[in-house]
């Protein structure tokens, strides 16, 4: 019954939806909803990240919400916050904070259970909590005990939902707006509500489950899927460097099959805060029962090994070559064409060199040098062990023996083409096989994967 008004205060926008965490998911999430006249309480626990809202300081990947989201904050439909406020309206709170790797002194739920925790000070008879952060098998079951520990009983009087958020950032085909997303609702009402909220994101293109643990294994099982591709491609491309062939051909070729092949190509490794990560749910659920999940513990192995078996091939090049110790690490960011830098193979590799006693320069468009305290935060390293380059100018590059392109960004596409077809840089080991050979090149070109 308090569910079914919740849904007709939400058709009449009589609503209050807030959303826990302003990062990569929930910004543009409240930017989107506010458009259709609810209004949306944006909570972040990070103040610095709230008095950057504040003053329109929007990420590079945001610029494009930057009109939207001043439009919303002018007319009232969407307002910042670092806490909940005590409403009579019924609310629905969706949560899209980080869940970590679980390791002795970190679970991957603790940000997850404090949001709903603050959800929950304020809550009441017919709300609502939509979980959109990739979660570990489980995590869905133990929110409902904590908010039936509150008297409140989920699926009755209160609705519980997992929708988890599956946007790949610089998609150009695939966006917020177009991707179907899988959900678990505790009830019918709670789905009709999840229907009408999702219409203004995807036009509620939603795939119901039965059950959390379904949803939960679906998103883990998704980018453990894609992990293990990019690994076996990986291991391909070393495959194929010691037998001189180029892994790129095979791949293009092999994609001419009409049926069963899925194209991944080789790269430095996957990084992020997904891809590396949830399959080390499915790993975590393996473990508590006591059985193995080994394709997903190899392919985490591999990974992580991809780093030190460039910075090496790259290593033993410059020595053969008689060149300098030196290398500009191009694209820092773990993705091309954006600027998160969570996680990224590229400061892997830098490590690497580090520890060979290499001079490392470091170079990527996105870098913004007034978040490097967040850059090493991100990347598990206490200070920046590179030089930064602000630009590729022809004086800046000119004592350079090698450029290592860990990501194409389109942003410096030109200028790296420019470098190679110009000679500029004596050595250029490419990651991901994109620059098109140049016969008339002095520079000598490798790629991951001959
Ligand atoms: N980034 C992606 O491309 C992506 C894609 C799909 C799924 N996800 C998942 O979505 C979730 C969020 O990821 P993200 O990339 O947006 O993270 P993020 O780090 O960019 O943002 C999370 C925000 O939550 C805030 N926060 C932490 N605890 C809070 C709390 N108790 N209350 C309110 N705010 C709180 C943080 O300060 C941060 O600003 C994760 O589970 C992630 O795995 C991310």
């Amino acid at each position: 019954m308090q569910l079914k008004k919740t849904l007709e205060h939400l058709k009449k926008q009589q609503i209050i939806v807030e959303i826990y965490g302003l990062g990569y998911v929930g910004f543009p999430l409240a930017v989107r909803l506010s458009k259709s006249g609810i209004t949306i309480h944006g909570i972040d626990v990070n103040n610095n990240r709230i008095q950057r809202l504040n003053k329109n300081e929007l990420l590079d990947s945001e610029i494009n919400l930057k009109d939207e989201f001043i439009e919303s904050i002018i007319n009232g439909k969407l307002e910042l916050k670092n806490s909940p406020i005590k409403s009579d309206m019924p609310k629905i709170g969706i949560i899209c904070v980080p869940t970590p790797i679980p390791n002795e002194k970190i679970q991957s739920d603790i940000y997850v259970k404090s949001a709903v925790e603050s959800f929950l000070e304020f809550s009441k008879l017919g709300d609502v909590i939509i979980l959109e952060s990739s979660v570990e098998v489980g995590t869905t079951e133990s929110i409902i005990n904590l908010i039936e520990s509150k008297g409140l009983k989920v699926g009755k009087d209160f609705g519980l939902c997992f929708c988890p958020e599956r946007i790949d950032p610089a998609n150009k085909e695939w966006k917020i707006e177009n991707i179907p997303r899988v959900i678990y609702c505790s009830d019918d009402q709670s789905f009709q509500i999840s229907r009408e909220i999702y219409s203004n994101v995807n036009g509620a293109n939603l795939i119901r489950v039965t059950s959390p643990k379904i949803a939960e294994i679906v998103k883990s099982f998704e980018n453990a899927f894609r992990l293990v591709n990019i690994t076996l491609v990986n291991e391909l491309a070393i495959l194929c460097d010691k037998l001189d062939v180029n892994v790129k051909e095979i791949i293009d070729a092999a994609s001419t099959k009409p049926f069963g092949f899925l194209p991944h190509y080789p790269g430095a490794g996957a990084g992020g805060h997904c891809i590396p990560k949830d399959p080390r749910f499915l790993l975590e659920s393996a473990k508590k029962l006591g059985i193995k999940f080994d394709t997903i513990e190899h392919a985490l192995k591999i990974n992580e090994q991809m780093p030190k078996y460039i910075a090496n091939a790259i290593e033993e090049k410059l020595q053969s070559q008689g060149l300098e110790k030196n290398v500009l690490i191009c694209g820092l960011s773990y993705k091309a064409n954006v600027e998160d830098m969570r996680d990224s193979p590229s400061f892997k590799i830098i490590q690497e060199f580090k520890e060979k006693g290499f001079e490392i320069f470091g170079y990527d468009p996105f870098f913004d040098s007034n978040l490097t305290e967040k850059y090493l935060i991100e990347n598990h390293i206490s200070e920046l062990n590179f030089t930064k380059l602000d630009n590729l100018d022809d004086e800046t590059i000119k004592e350079i023996s090698c450029m290592c392109i860990v990501q194409h960004h389109d942003e410096n596409k030109l200028r790296v083409k420019e470098i190679y077809d110009k000679s500029l840089i004596p050595f250029i080991y490419d990651c991901q096989s994109k620059l098109l050979k140049n016969l008339q090149s002095n520079s000598h070109l490798e790629f991951l994967g001959n």
